[in-house]
């Protein structure tokens, strides 16, 4: 399973790069806008710092204008993916860009449907957001595995990523439920690796370590 970080913030990503745990970003227009900067600059800059795709996300609702906006972004560099809505009009922009040997990833999918929809226009990557299903009392992860069974039987090649991801349970069930990828938060991740019992192992260590006598004080 690959790891992307769902996060705009150089300093997360940096963190976590230097673990080898970062396969990819991603970006939406409300992420971008925590950073009070331009667009452009911080893609690019994530896009220097981690060869795995970026997704950035286009902000017109008219395929044509989807299109105009994809071809600037990916201009940007050579690991960037478009980040589309998953409507008509970004169906459109998606198999239009997908023609054009351009990477997308279509967003905000909330159903099986919508995610086979986005997978036939040929996404790269689809993004079902677990998070905000189970908000509104809907089974999040049923949804990537129901979208994984669909993907294996139709053989089609899209790659999900689960998005809209809250919590650790998220991470490992999406890893058992058959993601590709999971999309974490800069908050998130790091809470992956550490457990109550480990800080409490290496106190207990620690303590015990301070009996064992010293090569100099051993040699008296
Ligand atoms: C995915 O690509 C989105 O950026 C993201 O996962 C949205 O998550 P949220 O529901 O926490 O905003």
């Amino acid at each position: 399973m690959k790891f992307f970080l769902d996060t705009g913030n150089l300093e997360e990503i940096k963190r976590i790069v230097r673990l080898g745990l970062v396969d990819g970003v991603t970006t939406n227009p409300s992420l971008i806008a925590k950073e009070g900067r331009q667009f452009k600059d911080v893609i690019k800059e994530i896009t220097a710092i981690v060869p795995g795709p970026v997704s950035a996300e286009v902000v017109s609702l008219k395929g044509d204008e989807m299109l105009e906006e994809a071809m600037e972004i990916s201009q940007w560099a050579p690991n960037v993916v478009i980040k589309l809505p998953m409507t008509e009009e970004g169906l459109y922009a998606c198999h239009q860009l997908t023609q054009k040997g351009i990477k997308t990833n279509v967003t905000l999918i909330f159903s099986a449907a919508q995610g086979l929809m986005a997978a036939k226009a040929g996404a790269t990557f689809i993004s079902p957001f677990i998070g905000r299903l189970d908000d509104i009392g809907l089974e999040g992860m049923q949804l990537i595995s129901d979208l994984r069974s669909m993907l294996d039987i139709h053989g089609l090649k899209s790659e999900i990523i689960a998005a809209s991801i809250r919590n650790i349970g998220h991470v490992q069930q999406a890893a058992l439920a058959g993601a590709h990828i999971a999309t974490i938060p800069g908050s998130i991740l790091p809470k992956l690796w550490g457990h109550p019992l480990t800080d409490k192992g290496i106190e207990q260590f620690l303590k015990d370590w301070e009996s064992v006598p010293q090569a100099a004080e051993a040699v008296k």
